[in-house]
């Protein structure tokens, strides 16, 4: 059910017969890094040759790919050196493992001396288990990263199978046997200098190649195994000395690959990289996660496959899997890529702002990723786990929040209020610092934020810290000082947010919001049917989201016709849907630079109702809720003023057909009250994102707007 979306980046340089300064080479790794800054991330590092044999340097350090090469250029390292051959691996971050620090970046190495160091995108799921083995066998882990176990098992499984000399393929698939979970995955080794392993499994990795002369053919064969599949008694360790953990990947339990002796071990030629007068070819490897760090150097690149694992050495390039499967390719082909750099780092989407809109099926899901359990009907968020008593027992809750972050918690309030039946206020951070707002220390203020920097809401942090009150973070960039300041919190694990207009961070806010609702109820007998009926909500939400998106060319069309050329657009809503008209008429003014307002419908008889003709475009949520009703009232009185509503309304809303008039309508489907809003709000997100392109404005970046507002 869940689709991956892994933000680190990966970078790998490999020149082989093609001489370059060590200062070249750390150039090339620092560019490909900074293409990939696109991306986000919260720290960097790279892995390159010392000067003595058998020694790996590691530079890694906090903020831009600029900091990283700050540290590198303050190091005393000689820049002139000169490899004729040389593997160097890189890593940006995107901290889900542990805060963002040097120690926490990558590359994450088997020991002190840098044995084995390996960059990683994705999560290792049985890290847990696999860490306490090699805890057991007197490793030291430095880190809080799921990734360090894979260097430290590289170390562990090298260390035992010394004597059988095994080559980095062999010893890759030792490894890889014990991984569960996705990875794309670079490593690097003293014991195999030179030589790079690239391999992956649910996350993406490439291989550009650059030579001279023309490749003898397009495609790399890949190899399988000269391996036999044995049998072991025990499933954690082998008379052998090999692992086998439970449920190894690839194999079934307790099932072993090993080497069937070294006259098997053979080494094939790639026929790829064999120039015609047998003379070793130069050649340039750059190894990625993403294309957008591999365009400029060549065009040539092959797409790995899940479990491939590539093995670069001797500048030839092999491709070998763990066993034959029937029905695979044999082959991989070296394609040429025909995209243009910025057009590869959006994807198929124009503006990043339009990627996030088209994400949010995926960043909804993976804010609920082992949190919620939907056979079970259970929420655990782990940050809170431990709070949730204390918070159960507080006076009241304030929500403190800036912009669309506010709206997610006005969004949310009902829900909150009518599980956790304690009261609970939504502010804006700068009119809660202006007022002095009393607070104390029975009150749980939260804090939401996506970037986890915005100065005002800091400053509210900083104020109810002060006072004693319990805090609450709900932030999307982990390590961010808001999600480091507050006693406890949960990341929305979003992924990285570019387009300063906020999107997918709105609706992951939201489920985290609706979560922590949900979890402080988890005690109450009396809410358990409605508690029922909001998880089974969440399980459909994502697909009902990618329902809504498929409006995308009505909702393009309508602005492009209807409302282009309009100076202000109303947008009415009540209860659950007034979030909704705010965030909406957000969104238009911020990109599209039109006014517009959100505007509570019961409120409209009290003077927004003087603005009404037959020309002020205005569109009413309608979806179905017990205030429906009165929203049809509303409706009815905007009608009666000449003036032409579009509505958003549920998927065959019979109510409307009672009354007179066509009206234009955007369906949706239907869910829980409680959750429409993640569905409403996609179609004005679009609205908006169609109104900015038609006019020709900088939809990423609008004018005088700053993603992260770390200014009072
Ligand atoms: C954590 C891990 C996640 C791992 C999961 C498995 C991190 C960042 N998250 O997720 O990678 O898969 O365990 O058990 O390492 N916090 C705040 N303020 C905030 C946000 C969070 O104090 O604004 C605190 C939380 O209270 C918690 C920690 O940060 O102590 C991590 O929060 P979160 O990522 O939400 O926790 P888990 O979902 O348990
Ligand atoms: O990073 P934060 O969520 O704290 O930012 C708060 C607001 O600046 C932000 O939501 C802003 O309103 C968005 N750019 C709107 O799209």
């Amino acid at each position: 059910m869940y689709i991956n979306i892994y933000f680190s980046g990966i970078f790998g340089y490999v020149n082989y017969l093609v001489e370059r300064t060590r200062g070249e080479i750390v150039n090339t790794m620092l560019d490909g890094m900074q293409r990939l800054e696109y991306r986000g991330y919260d720290s960097a590092g790279i892995a390159i040759d010392g000067d003595k044999p058998n020694e790996v340097l590691l530079f890694k350090e906090v903020g831009k790919v600029a900091a990283l090469r700050k540290l590198y250029e303050n190091s005393d390292t000689d820049n002139k050196k000169v490899f004729n051959t040389h593997v160097g691996i890189a890593h940006t971050r995107w901290a889900t493992h542990g805060q963002p620090s040097p120690i926490n970046a990558h590359p994450h190495r088997s020991d002190p001396t840098n044995e084995f160091v390996v960059v990683h995108n994705g999560i290792i799921t049985n890290y847990r288990e696999i860490r306490a083995l090699l805890e057991g066998k007197h490793f030291v882990f430095e880190t809080e990263t799921d990734t360090e176990c894979i260097a430290k098992l590289a170390k562990y499984v090298y260390d035992l199978n010394k004597h059988r000399d095994l080559d980095f393929t062999e010893l890759t698939k030792l490894v890889l046997m014990e991984l569960q979970g996705a990875y794309g995955l670079l490593m690097k080794s003293v014991h195999y200098p030179n030589e790079v392993i690239a391999t992956r499994k649910g996350s993406p990795l490439l291989i550009g190649v650059k030579t001279e002369k023309k490749l003898k053919v397009d495609f790399v064969d890949v190899e399988f195994p000269e391996f036999a599949e044995i049998t072991v008694d025990s499933p954690m360790e082998t008379s052998n000395g090999l692992l086998a953990l439970p449920q190894s990947n690839g194999l079934s339990n307790g099932s072993l690959l090993v080497p069937m002796g070294d006259n098997d071990l053979r080494r094939s030629q790639s026929r790829a990289f064999v120039s015609d007068d047998g003379i070793p070819m130069q050649i340039e490897f750059f190894l990625a996660s993403d294309p957008s760090a591999v365009v400029e150097h060549t065009k040539k690149v092959l797409y790995l496959m899940d479990d491939d694992i590539a093995h670069i050495y001797d500048g030839e390039l092999h491709i070998h899997r763990i066993r034959r499967e029937d029905g695979q390719p044999t082959i991989r082909s070296i394609q040429t890529l025909e995209m243009e750099l910025n057009e590869i780092m959006k994807g198929n989407f124009d503006h990043f702002m339009q990627k996030e809109i088209f994400e949010q099926p995926d960043s909804i899901i993976n804010t609920m990723r082992g949190r919620v359990d939907f056979e079970k009907k259970t929420v655990t968020l782990g940050g809170l786990s431990s709070y949730l008593q204390t918070i159960r027992r507080c006076r009241r809750i304030i929500m403190v929040a800036c912009g669309t972050s506010y709206h997610s918690c006005m969004a949310t309030r009902a829900i909150f209020e009518e599980l956790s039946e304690i009261p609970i206020t939504v502010e804006l951070a700068s009119d809660f610092l202006d007022r002095r707002s009393p607070v104390f220390r029975d009150d749980t203020c939260v804090f939401v934020s996506q970037s986890g920097e915005t100065a005002d809401t800091m400053l509210a942090l900083q104020y109810c810290i002060e006072r004693g009150a319990l805090t609450v973070g709900i932030v999307n960039s982990v390590g961010s000082s808001i999600s480091r300041q507050t006693n406890c919190g949960v990341h929305i694990n979003a992924g990285p947010e570019i387009g300063v207009a906020s999107t997918k961070a709105y609706t992951s806010q939201y489920v985290a919001l609706v979560m922590m609702a949900l979890s402080l109820s988890d005690d109450r007998i009396s809410k358990q049917a409605r508690r029922h009926s909001i998880i089974d909500g969440l399980s459909k939400i994502s697909k009902q989201v990618e329902e809504v998106l498929a409006l995308n060319d009505r909702i393009r069309a309508m602005a492009e016709t209807d409302l282009i050329n309009q100076k202000s657009l109303l947008l009415l809503g009540r209860g659950y849907q007034h979030a909704t008209a705010l965030e909406g008429a957000l969104k238009i003014k911020e990109i599209s630079y039109m006014h517009s307002e959100g505007v509570l419908a019961g409120e409209l008889k009290h003077g927004v109702l003087a603005l009404v003709d037959e020309n002020l475009p205005i569109i009413v949520l309608a979806t179905h809720d017990s205030l429906f009703p009165k929203v049809m009232s509303a409706v009815e009185q905007v009608i009666a003023r000449s003036g032409n509503p579009i509505l958003l309304c549920n998927k065959g809303e019979n109510a409307l057909s009672k009354l007179h008039k066509t009206y234009r309508t955007l369906e949706v489907p239907a869910t829980v009250d409680c959750l429409q809003g993640l569905l409403n709000v996609i179609p004005l997100q679009l609205m908006s994102y169609w109104l900015a392109v038609k006019k020709g404005f900088d939809v990423d970046f609008p004018r005088n707007l700053a993603k992260a507002v770390t200014v009072e």
